[in-house]
């Protein structure tokens, strides 16, 4: 396999500043309104619950909108990303927040090698993450050494069928052209732009995804000690997935203009680690 990790992070650091610049993410409402909290954990809020007092580290944070927002509903946060770039944004954020956040610059994988080990009541997670990560059960096992006995698992993630829809057609079928299971192989793209409505321009344009399916998800937290607790698909996700074929939802959400009910969005997912 090419040095994903390497090319990955090359591409997501050239990005961080645009999409804290970009209009999308609405940083400057974290230092205009007291109360703001991103569009996903707003969304969030009916199945996360009262997180007041909980010690949390949000994987794969990128510039910590959601970390942030996190610690706003009251819980202690600590934000992990293999992104410097994206954690100078992140403690700009954070600072212009008036949110303290601990922010630690690691690869998904060796997290629990800088953190402390069993410790964190919540372990959230999503939105364009774990599709970086070439093996489930890997992360999986990351999860479980966070969390403490009795902690939660909390993902809201793209749905493997929506990553499996290549670019849309001009004749607007739904077609599964790519991978739902995790392969061993990445798909490789190699593309100019981001997901979010910027004028920058990027050098470093290449990246290395996996597909993970549902049951693969499932399969591996259970093998890892989690108790799957919740599974909810929605018809919904936070980004344009599919441009020219979505409209924005009254919430900010972006949906399948026609006939949304074919189409598992995303899903959230929440796991316990067993007591011992
Ligand atoms: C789309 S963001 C997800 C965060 C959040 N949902 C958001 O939109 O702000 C993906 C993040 O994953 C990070 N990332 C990708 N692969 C990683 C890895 N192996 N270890 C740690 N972070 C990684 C990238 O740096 C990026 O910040």
């Amino acid at each position: 396999m090419t040095d994903y990790l390497a090319s990955n992070r090359a591409n997501w650091d050239d990005r961080a500043a645009a999409h804290a610049a970009s209009k999308d993410y609405r940083v400057n409402a974290f230092g205009d309104d007291p109360e703001h909290l991103s569009g996903v954990v707003r969304f969030d809020l009916p199945r996360l619950g009262d997180i007041r007092g909980l010690r949390g580290v949000h994987l794969q944070c990128h510039i910590g909108t959601d970390t942030v927002s996190l610690a706003r509903l009251g819980a202690t946060m600590t934000g992990v990303d293999f992104s410097p770039a994206s954690l100078t944004e992140a403690r700009r954020i954070a600072a212009l927040a008036g949110n303290p956040v601990d922010y630690i610059e690691s690869d998904v994988y060796s997290a629990p090698d800088k953190l402390a080990r069993g410790s964190f009541d919540l372990v959230y997670t999503g939105i364009g993450a774990i599709c970086w990560l070439p093996d489930i059960r890997r992360w999986a096992q990351v999860v479980a050494d966070l969390l403490r006995p009795g902690g939660r698992l909390f993902i809201r993630e793209g749905h493997p069928v929506l990553w499996s829809l290549p670019e849309p057609r001009p004749d607007g079928l739904l077609t599964l052209e790519l991978p739902y299971f995790e392969q061993a192989e990445p798909i490789i793209w190699n593309e100019a732009g981001t997901y979010v409505d910027t004028d920058a321009e990027f050098t470093h344009n290449t990246s290395h995804e996996w597909n993970h399916g549902l049951g693969e998800i499932v399969t591996a937290l259970i093998d890892a000690g989690l108790a799957v607790t919740g599974l909810t698909e929605h018809t919904s996700v936070p980004w344009e997935a599919l441009p020219g074929q979505m409209r924005r939802l009254p919430d900010g959400e972006w949906q399948l203009t026609d006939r949304p009910e074919r189409l598992p969005h995303s899903y959230t997912l929440q796991a316990v680690r067993a007591s011992v």
